[in-house]
């Protein structure tokens, strides 16, 4: 089959080939290289056949999160029954959190092998972003790869959106490999951030591609908030640390790869970094490249970045299309199962930097699920990193929605990440370093360190009235702060603004 023999469609064609209830893996890892025509297009068909009376909703696979014409294009259209393995759209996260429909949140490095043995059985359709094919079947993706070779692997049929915004060079950094399953799998032979152990594209079965619809629209990445107070404070108690246990001889001289979440604060912390000229030029082994390291680069304190998407912003996007002869041999796009990888992690050393929702006084975080009930995003790949770095920072503001919350609390209300994984933990009122300490050591002194001081007096007297054990807890008043909020507004009646 000749590349010009695959059938070209309009979205709307290619939106009727997914019938009712079908599973559809969709390319995207955050709106970086997100399916965009296809899912709007069927999302438009939903309401149609909603109006007709007739029922049609689909399972969601993608990478990660994704742009508006897919989460929230087809939530917004009641289009989606069950949805995998992230997501930061607001209504598909109101349908998630009334059970309208259900959402397996997971560790995004476990979906590509989870997709690959069936565990949400079978892939009808994959609808991916490209920026080119070959007939004989090989597909060159876009901004992201995330779980998308798989997906392409294992889908009964292919659609590709072939979107011509994107520069065809991003193949250039395109490092896919598919691991084989287990028991076969030999040590990753990546040694540092650019190695690279795959093609420049995946290869399918040709037969499988039903169509191709082109389009030119961009990955719509939102723009950050200029770096506030709060993440400025969070961002120099981080950088501040990591020189001290550089000059201390925990961390090398020549530093180790740094992964940063997603987020303001993660991005206040990469633009500090950059600015302190005591910090030595570095690397990155994370998930996601996003703006702040595209000036870091640039400027040549980032000379190596391995991720699983380019989610950057379409300014800042056209800047690095203009100088592919710059950016191409300083980044790699890797899978997912590759970039959030915990074996690479472990060995490669990274630091891992992370937020969360809330922390409890002996360092449990969670990251996912707001009063233990109702799920913000989901887990991404905070867990990934964070079970296997070499440093674990977890980073938030002490309070929330204007001081009626802390994010310091006696028992958080779910667990992502149990204080055998959590390190540090930094808020913009000060770091614990936890390494090495007991619990009541750790609980002494996350209050004393991180909890709001409005909050402090509350959290001392806890630990002391509580339960003595190797950990303390009243498990009458663990969630008091909880409880107070859903009854009065704020975890402690009387303070209301700080
Ligand atoms: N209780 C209730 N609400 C809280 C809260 C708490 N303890 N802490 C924060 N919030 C609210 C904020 O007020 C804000 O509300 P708004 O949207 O109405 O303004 C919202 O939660 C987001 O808080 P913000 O401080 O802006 O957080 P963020 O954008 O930095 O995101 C996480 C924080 C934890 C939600 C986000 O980082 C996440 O989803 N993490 C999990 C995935 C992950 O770590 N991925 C990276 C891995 S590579």
């Amino acid at each position: 089959m000749s590349m010009t023999s695959l059938p070209k469609l309009t979205a709307q064609e290619a939106a009727r080939f997914i019938p009712n209830g079908a599973t559809v893996a969709f390319s995207g890892f955050t709106p970086a290289g997100a399916a965009k025509v296809v899912p709007c297009a069927i999302a438009v068909r939903a309401r149609e056949l909603h109006d007709l009376d007739q029922p049609y909703r689909i399972r969601v696979l993608t990478g990660a999160s994704t742009g508006y014409c897919l989460d929230e294009a087809l939530s917004s259209a009641h289009a989606i029954s069950w949805r995998t393995p992230y997501q930061s759209s607001r209504t598909l996260r109101d349908q998630i959190n009334s059970g309208e429909v259900e959402f397996v949140d997971m560790h995004l490095s476990h979906l590509p092998q989870a997709v690959m043995f069936g565990f949400f059985g079978k892939i009808d359709y994959a609808v991916v972003e490209a920026t080119d094919f070959s007939g004989d079947g090989r597909i060159y993706l876009s901004t992201s790869i995330g779980a998308t070779p798989t997906f392409l692997h294992c889908a009964e049929k292919i659609i590709i959106e072939l979107n011509r915004f994107h520069s065809v060079r991003l193949s250039e950094m395109a490092d896919i490999r598919i691991l084989p399953p287990p028991p076969h799998r030999s040590p990753i032979p990546i040694h540092d951030a650019l190695t690279k152990i795959g093609w420049p594209y995946m290869a399918v079965d040709p037969k499988k591609i039903v169509g191709v619809v082109e389009n030119e629209e961009p990955d719509d990445v939102a723009p950050f908030d200029p770096p506030d107070t709060v993440s400025g404070k969070i961002a120099e108690r981080v950088v501040r640390f990591l020189l001290q246990e550089r000059r201390a001889g925990r961390i090398p001289q020549e530093f180790l790869p740094l992964q940063a979440g997603v987020g303001n604060v993660a991005n206040a912390v990469m633009a500090n970094l950059g600015e302190n000229p005591e910090v030595p030029n570095f690397t990155m082994y994370t998930e996601v490249f996003q703006d702040s390291l595209v000036d870091l680069m640039e400027n040549g304190k980032l000379v190596a970045a391995s991720a699983t998407s380019l989610t950057v912003t379409e300014g800042q996007l056209r800047r690095m299309y203009d100088n592919m002869d710059f950016f191409v041999p300083r980044i790699v796009l890797r899978p997912q199962e590759l970039a959030n990888n915990p074996e690479l992690v472990r060995r490669l050393g990274v630091i891992g930097m992370n937020t969360a929702i809330e922390a409890d006084i002996y360092g449990h975080v969670n990251s996912t699920h707001v009063g233990g009930t109702h799920l913000m995003n989901g887990i991404g790949g905070s867990g990934d990193f964070t079970r296997n770095s070499y440093l674990s920072v977890f980073m938030c503001p002490s309070i929330a929605k204007g001081g009626k919350i802390s994010t310091i609390v006696p028992m958080v209300t779910h667990v992502d990440h149990n204080e055998h994984s959590v390190q540090i933990i930094v808020t913009e009122q000060g770091l614990a370093d936890l390494r090495g300490l007991g619990p009541m050591e750790r609980a002494h002194k996350i209050i004393a360190n991180c909890a709001h001081p409005a909050y402090r007096e509350y959290l001392y007297r806890y630990l002391e009235e509580a339960r003595p054990g190797h950990i303390r807890h009243d498990l009458s008043k663990c969630f008091e702060l909880h409880r107070n909020l859903q009854q009065c507004g704020s975890m402690l009646p009387g303070v209301e603004k700080l």
